[in-house]
C-alpha cells in the first residue's frame, strides 16, 4: 500500500484534533514502511501496538470533548466508535494469535479514519468552534490544553 499523503481536505479547522488524525496517518505509512521492509513480526507488533494505543487515546479524547461541550450527538458518535474499537481489537487479536494482519489492519483503520473524518466529525465541528474555540470561549479554552494533556502523555 503506497503511503498516503495527508491534504488539507481531510482538516476540519480544529488543530488539536487534526495534528492526532495526521499523527495516526503517519502510524499507519510506518506500517507500510515495515511491510515493504521485511522486518520482524516483534517489530511489526510494537508498531501495531503504538498505532491501536495512540488511536484509542485520540477517540477517548474526542468524546471527552463532546461530552465537554454538550454535543447534541455524543451518544451517536460514541457508538461509532464503539463499533470501529471492536473490530480494530478484533484485528488485535489475531495479530497476537500469529496472523500477519498488519497490511489489513491499515488499510482499514485508513479507510474507516478518513471516512470518519469526513461524515461524522465533520458535523461536530460547527459545535466545538462555538463553545471551545470561538471569540466567547474565554476561559473555556483552556480545557482543551488540559484534557490533551491528560490523554496523550
Ligand atoms: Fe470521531
Amino acid at each position: 500500500m503506497p503511503h498516503f499523503v495527508w491534504s488539507s481536505e481531510y482538516e476540519l479547522g480544529i488543530p488539536v484534533i487534526d495534528a492526532q488524525h495526521k499523527r495516526i496517518i503517519e502510524y499507519i505509512n510506518r506500517i507500510d514502511d515495515v511491510l515493504s521492509n521485511d522486518t520482524s513480526q516483534e517489530a511489526m507488533n510494537a508498531i501495531l501496538t503504538n498505532l491501536v494505543d495512540y488511536t484509542f487515546s485520540h477517540l477517548a479524547f474526542e468524546e471527552a470533548m463532546l461530552e465537554e461541550i454538550g454535543y447534541e450527538d455524543f451518544h451517536g458518535h460514541q457508538l461509532t466508535h464503539k463499533t470501529f474499537t471492536r473490530l480494530i481489537e478484533n484485528l488485535c487479536h489475531r495479530a497476537r494469535q500469529g496472523e500477519p494482519v498488519a497490511a489489513e489492519l491499515a488499510a482499514f483503520l485508513r479507510n474507516w479514519l478518513l471516512t470518519h473524518i469526513m461524515s461524522e466529525d465533520a458535523r461536530y465541528v460547527e459545535a466545538v468552534h462555538e463553545y471551545l474555540l470561538g471569540n466567547e470561549a474565554g476561559r473555556r479554552r483552556y480545557w482543551l490544553h488540559k484534557t490533551v494533556t491528560r490523554y496523550f502523555q
